[in-house]
């Protein structure tokens, strides 16, 4: 078997994108401090191509919260793999992920982080597959919505493998050709 990656959203359309979703959470954010939470490791490309377009003060954190084997299937298990550096309290954080799939993984994260007293807390994801959800998550801000496929680049991976990739792609299997 090899993989194969076809093209679903290209660089173009994914920048395009990002600055426009910028742009609205400028308009919202006007006048105060964004604290960005980064959700490793998926989030990291999409948080740095987001955090450069924003224009009120923003300061980070990272958090890694694990819900998937190295495989393309959910394990169900959520766990904190690396937490916070900051306290919340009094902070307007906006969480940015790579994607909402079943809505495990944010629905836990969500709530440990409203558990911490911030100001606000929204949610800004690059990808989200509506149809796999399995728990409810309110998504406040999405580049897109995308139908039910495995897809990698742009900080997610399959096997760890292609974050590096500036587009979004899906992951096609064939058959090698045997002579
Ligand atoms: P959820 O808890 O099912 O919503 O999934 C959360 C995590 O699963 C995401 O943050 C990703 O790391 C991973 N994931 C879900 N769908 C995909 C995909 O299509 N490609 C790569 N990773 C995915
Ligand atoms: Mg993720």
């Amino acid at each position: 078997m090899s993989e194969k990656i076809r093209v679903l959203l290209n660089e173009e359309e994914v920048d395009k994108r990002i600055q426009e979703v910028a742009d609205k959470i400028n308009q919202d954010y006007a006048g105060r401090h964004i604290h960005l939470i980064c959700v490793l490791k998926g989030g990291v490309f999409f948080m740095c191509e987001l955090a450069k377009r924003i224009t009120v003060p923003v300061s980070l954190d990272f958090m890694s919260v694990s819900s998937y084997g190295s495989d393309t299937k959910s394990s169900g298990v959520v766990k904190i793999v690396k937490d916070l550096d900051e306290s919340l309290a009094g902070k307007d954080v906006l969480v940015v992920e790579d994607i909402v799939d079943s809505g495990r993984t944010l629905s836990y994260l969500l709530q440990i982080l409203r558990d911490r007293k911030p100001a606000s807390v929204r949610l800004c994801t690059l990808l989200d597959k509506p149809e796999r959800r399995v728990v409810p998550v309110s998504v406040d801000y999405t580049c897109f919505e995308i139908p039910d496929e495995f897809v990698v680049g742009f900080g997610l991976d399959y096997a760890q493998k292609y974050r590096n990739l500036p587009y979004i792609g899906v992951v096609e299997f064939t058959e090698d050709d045997k002579e």
